[in-house]
This record gives C-alpha cells, structure tokens and sequence, in this order.
C-alpha cells in the first residue's frame, strides 16, 4: 500500500463544529480547546470564521478569540472566510492563512452564502488581493464538491472549470470538501486522478464528513494519490448549517490513530488530542462520535483473566 511518510492535519472542530452547536460556546473555552490542540502539536487550526453573526451566531466572537489564542511559532491559524468583508476582518485578526468557502453547486452556495457561484467567485477575487496585500496564503475550499445534499451529483467538469477559476484567481492550494458525505472512495480517486494533473504546485487537502461512515476509506484512496493534508475534526464534530443531514467531521484522533498505526506521522500527540477531545465533551455536555475515546489505542492490552492465566502458566 501507497501510503505517504508524513500527513498534515488541520483542525477544524473549532470552526465546522462549533458553528452548530445549539448553545453558544463561552468564547474562553473556544480558546481553551484551539491551545489545546496547540499544545498537543496539531500543525493548522481552523481557529473560527468571519462570517454574518447574524447567519451563525455561535462564532460572532470571531475576533476575540483569535485575539485570544496562545499561538506557537509554526503552527498555522487560518480562519474560514465567505468574502472580502470576511477576509479584512481576519486579517486584521491576524490569521496565518484565509481559507474561503464557496460550493460546486448553485442550490448549496445560495444557501450558505446567498450568493450565485458567479458572484461568490467575483467576491473571491476582492479577497484574494486582500490575502496577497497581507501576505498570507489562500486556500479556497468547495462545498459539495462530490454531492449535493439538493441537486445529487456534481459532475466532475463542472467541478475543474471552478478549480481552474479558484486558482486563476491565486489560491496557493484547493479544499475539496464532501460537505455532506457522499463520497466514496473509488470517487475520490476517479476525481483526484483527473484533477491534480492539471493544476501543478496547487496543496489539495480533502475535507471529509463522516456521515456515511466513509471519511477515512475516503482519506486513504486520497493518500494512494499523494494527497497528504486532511481537514478532521477533534472528537468528530461539525456539520454545515445549510447542508441537511450534514454530521460531524472525520474525527481527528481517530485519523491520527489510523495514520500512526500505519506509520504515517503527524506530529501530534495522540495523548494530549484524546485528552482535549475529552475536555471537548465536557463543553459540549455530550458523548462524541469518535471511537479511540472510547476503544484506546490498538495497541492497548487489558489483563489475562484469571482462569486464562492459569492454563498458560506450566504447572
Ligand atoms: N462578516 C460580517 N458582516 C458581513 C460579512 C462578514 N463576512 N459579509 C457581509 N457582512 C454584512 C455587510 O457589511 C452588510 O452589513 P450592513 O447591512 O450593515 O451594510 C450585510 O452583512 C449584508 O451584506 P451582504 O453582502 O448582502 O451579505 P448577505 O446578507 O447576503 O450575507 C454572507 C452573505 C456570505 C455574509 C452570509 O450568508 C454568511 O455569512 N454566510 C456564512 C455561512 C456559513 O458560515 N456557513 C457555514 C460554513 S460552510
Ligand atoms: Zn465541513
């Protein structure tokens, strides 16, 4: 099996996952949970987004917490932003990075961000020189990219002509996001084989939704094909406000412990991340989805029972 030596994992659970939650997070422990990840050495935080606190509520403290972060030298803060309002307000925030958001089908971007492609694009443009002013880099994730939670498929020449667009307009890497989980991984590859050939230098990362319980399977057919920047989520998290039946994230500790397991390295400390996945569920006041909370590592033993033990001891 193809697998790279060393994946990157960027922390979205902050941002995809706190924006649905039905209480408002207390924005200290918004920054409790981005040090945390932090400090157990995740490489890229999603910290939040700039988007109308009118439209999600729960991250209308956008500023406040970025400007409460303990930030660590190479670490990446980026925040997910839908326009040029959205992107000088985080860069004023100081992000490292600006992720923007569109989506491959009409249905969903008017939903999520009330406008047409066509506009969305023509807005992406004002903050692609907004991002380029400031120095940092692009990354333009697209919603829906494998299925459309309103219109079904999504073709795959639909899906390169906006990628063509995205990077003429400079995005330094592609999201390609399965915003309701719909993919499968045999679609990934088809569409990943077609794609990154014909855009060079372009940082693809997959942004999966376990919904259907494909995310990681999704995550190795990407890795077969030299994909090595994943968008997970702390716990498994997250969900999209305008995607009905959208579920949480990948969840990162399960992917870490997958990739370890294989031999993959992140850098992350899987400890220190179950311990701030479980930090997580106390905030949120209920059990998350993820599996390693609550199986351990594979490479946990329990004690031999008693009547075992005896029958393996020589008498
Ligand atoms: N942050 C804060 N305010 C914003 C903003 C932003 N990023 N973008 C626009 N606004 C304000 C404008 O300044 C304007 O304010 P005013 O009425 O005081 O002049 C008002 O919102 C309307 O601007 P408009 O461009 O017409 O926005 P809209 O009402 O059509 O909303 C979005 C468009 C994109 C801002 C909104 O749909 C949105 O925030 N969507 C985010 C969805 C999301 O986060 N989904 C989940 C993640 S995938
Ligand atoms: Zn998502």
């Amino acid at each position: 099996m193809q697998v790279p030596e060393h994946v990157t994992i960027c922390e979205v659970g902050t941002r995809d996952g706190f924006q649905i939650e039905a209480d408002f997070i207390p924005t200290e422990h918004k920054i409790e949970v981005v040090d945390g990840l932090t400090e157990a050495g995740v490489p890229r935080i999603e910290v939040t987004s700039f988007v109308h606190p009118r439209v999600v509520p729960q991250l209308r403290d956008a500023e406040a917490a970025m400007a409460g972060i303990r930030r660590r030298a190479g670490t990446r803060y980026a925040a997910l932003v839908p326009n040029d309002k959205g992107a000088s307000r985080a860069i004023e925030a100081g992000v490292d990075a600006i992720h923007t958001v569109l989506s491959a089908s009409e249905s969903h971007n008017l939903a999520n961000v009330n406008m047409t492609i066509a506009e969305s694009v023509d807005r992406l443009r004002a903050v692609a020189q907004i991002a380029a002013r400031a120095g940092v880099p692009m990354q333009c994730g697209i919603s829906t990219s494998f299925g459309c939670p309103f219109e079904g498929d999504v073709p795959v020449d639909h899906l390169e002509g906006l990628v063509t667009r995205l990077v003429d307009l400079g995005a330094a890497g592609i999201g390609l996001a399965d915003t309701t989980g719909m993919a499968n991984p045999r679609q990934v590859a088809r569409v990943l084989e077609r794609l990154i050939p014909r855009f060079p230098g372009i940082e693809w990362t997959l942004h999966t939704h376990d919904t259907r319980a494909m995310a990681i399977p999704n995550i190795l057919a990407a890795m077969q094909l030299g994909v090595t920047h994943f968008d997970a989520s702390i716990g498994g998290l997250g969900g999209c406000p305008f995607a009905p039946g959208a579920s949480g994230n990948v969840c990162t500790e399960d992917l870490v412990h997958c990739l370890h397991a294989m031999g993959v390295a992140t850098g992350i400390d899987l400890d220190r991340l179950v311990a701030v996945s479980r930090r997580v569920e106390q905030i949120v006041g209920r059990p998350l989805p993820g599996q390693i909370i609550k199986a351990g590592p594979s490479s946990r033993k329990y004690p031999v029972p008693d009547p075992v033990a005896a029958r393996l001891q020589p008498s």
